[in-house]
């Protein structure tokens, strides 16, 4: 069994986006820069866009964090979403998800510019990346793919079994480990809580080559459920009780890891797996939005 380093493969391509920006900015260019907008004060949701604002300074990326109190009005934000779309020194827009009940996410997320949608949540770059067209990744599920790659875990013609249905994260991962490209062409299974609710998620986690949970519940996957020689991606960031932690929990994944782990080819931990990948594949994403507005070629 081999540990998926999220946490080095991400400093890794931190290290790789640092110097290629310090190469744009000697050479006269600004730096890129990603504005997150949070509404609301979530804990999680504020422990995540302080990461994201500490990444770019890490890279030399500049970033704007945008705090807002959960009563502001839908007509607000998407005021200020359209003058961020015709800021030409802003590269990148993300807005932290999920928002008060009172505002819509889709007219949020169509609101930003696909040019300007570092997320990825666009309908214009979802249909894209259905089509295989040039487009933004969700940071979560390329991440994923990355760290495939990376790790030269062989995809094409692999069973893929995704568990969880989110446009976040599970019905992209599905498209993408779908999609002809490094990475792709798995023949794919995706599975949710009606899978569950019928008994039968177990039948399908146990052909799963690739497993890849997605689902926000605490040891889901059990030993029993995987197969021999499997990798293994858990997604879950949950947030657990524990008294003997001086923040009062512990993140844990949806993955039971002391039982599944030893069955594996590849895991990931929980901390320090997908989650450093995702916000370095949102630095990714943000340097690509800012070559093209720039026009620079790489
Ligand atoms: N909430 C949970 N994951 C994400 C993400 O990747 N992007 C945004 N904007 N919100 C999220």
């Amino acid at each position: 069994m081999e540990l998926l380093d999220g946490k080095k493969l991400s400093s890794d391509l931190k290290d790789e986006i640092q110097a290629e920006v310090r190469h744009l900015t000697a050479a006269g260019h600004r730096k890129p820069h990603l504005v997150a907008i949070l509404v609301g004060n979530n804990p999680a949701s504020m422990t995540y866009v302080a990461s994201k604002v500490k990444a770019c300074n890490r890279v030399g990326f500049a970033s704007t964090e945008m705090l807002y109190p959960d009563d502001i009005t839908e007509a607000f934000l998407l005021r200020k979403i359209g003058s961020l779309n015709a800021d030409p020194d802003v590269d990148g827009i993300l807005v932290q998800l999920p928002l008060p009940a009172h505002i819509s996410e889709n007219k949020v997320l169509e609101a930003i510019a696909p040019e300007r949608d570092v997320d990825g949540f666009h309908p214009v770059n979802i249909g894209r990346m259905v089509k295989g067209l040039p487009s933004t990744w969700p940071a979560t599920p390329a991440g994923v793919l990355e760290m495939l790659i990376r790790y030269k875990i062989e995809t094409v013609g692999k069973v893929a079994v995704i568990i969880g249905k989110s446009n976040i994260v599970g019905t992209p991962m599905r498209i993408l480990l779908s999609g002809d490209h490094p990475g792709g062409n798995a023949t794919t299974i995706s599975c949710d809580i009606y899978t569950s609710k019928a008994g039968n998620l177990a039948h399908f986690t146990r052909q799963a080559d690739i497993l890849v949970v997605a689902t926000g519940v605490p040891n889901l996957i059990r030993g029993d459920m995987v197969k021999e020689g499997a990798t293994v991606v858990d997604v879950g960031i949950n947030r657990i009780e524990d008294k003997s932690n001086t923040k009062g929990y512990k993140i844990v994944g949806d993955v039971a890891f002391d039982e599944v782990a030893p069955k594996c080819s590849y895991i990931t931990p929980v901390p320090g797996g997908v989650g450093p990948m995702t916000i370095a594949m949102l630095l990714q994403n943000t340097l690509k939005l800012y070559k093209k507005q720039l026009g620079i070629d790489s």
